[in-house]
């Protein structure tokens, strides 16, 4: 039997969070996921439960969430970033991170003084654990959706063992992964969003993704 993996989604209460544990649930997948409020990650993991019929789902505090798991996933808005991961410092070691989160302001994209979201989160954790960016382009919509198509996701960190891992699970999820480079190109992955968003309003659609085409995979 292999091994059962447990994931904790940090901010797992919101549209992200929800949907990603929604689309994670399966045999050997424990998902944890984490609020602030631990009462409001039980309550908001009951309103799941129907939906979800295989592997554990369980719902907890931010720093109670990530300690028995492997895979941390930030789904925070970018505001409480930073004081997220500097909370949770000193929690993260052995542990891989994914950081979703987009640099916005008013539903615009920005880059954040050290240079991306995911530079930040590293800056803040230094060597404790690698941060790989990933899920920035996926719409919540689709994910929450089984049934849903879901776009391609670009991975980039510059841990290569940590990035192989994150793309494993994104494949668990039903996307292709691609490694999409250092951690240096995080700021053009997550600034796509605001070109998403804005196709999303031209185009009067929720679910803008990419779709990476000419490579064999
Ligand atoms: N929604 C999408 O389709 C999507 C897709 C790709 C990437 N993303 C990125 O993923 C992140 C989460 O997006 P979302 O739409 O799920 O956001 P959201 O629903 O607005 O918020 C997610 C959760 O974050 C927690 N939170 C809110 N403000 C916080 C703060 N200041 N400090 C710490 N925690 C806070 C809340 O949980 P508690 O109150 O329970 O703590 C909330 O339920 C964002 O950075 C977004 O850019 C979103």
């Amino acid at each position: 039997m292999e091994r059962e993996i447990t994931i904790a989604i940090v901010g797992g209460t919101g549209n992200l969070g929800t949907a990603l544990a929604l689309r994670l649930a399966a045999p050997g997948v424990r998902v944890i996921i984490g609020s602030r409020d631990p009462e409001k990650a039980k309550t908001v993991v009951e309103s799941l439960k129907p939906k979800v019929t295989q592997g554990r789902l369980e719902g907890r505090g931010n720093r109670e969430a990530v300690k028995e798991a492997e895979f941390v996933v930030i789904a925070v808005p970018y505001e409480g970033h930073a004081k997220i991961i500097a909370d949770l410092k000193g929690q993260l070691s052995g542990k891989i991170i994914i950081d979703a989160v987009v640099p916005l302001q008013k539903g615009k994209p920005f880059v954040p003084p050290a240079g991306s979201a995911l530079l930040e989160a590293q800056q803040i954790l230094g060597d404790e654990a690698p941060v790989v960016g990933a899920l920035h382009n996926i719409s919540a919509l689709d994910l929450q959706d089984a049934s849903a198509p879901l776009g391609d996701v670009l991975v980039c960190g510059d841990s290569e063992p940590a990035k192989q891992s994150v793309m494993g699970i994104i494949q668990r999820i039903g996307a292709r992964a691609f490694d999409a480079g250092p951690a240096a190109n995080a700021y053009v992955v997550e600034g796509l969003t605001g070109v998403l968003i804005s196709l999303n309003r031209k185009y009067k659609s929720k679910h803008a993704s990419v779709k990476i085409t000419g490579i064999g995979q």
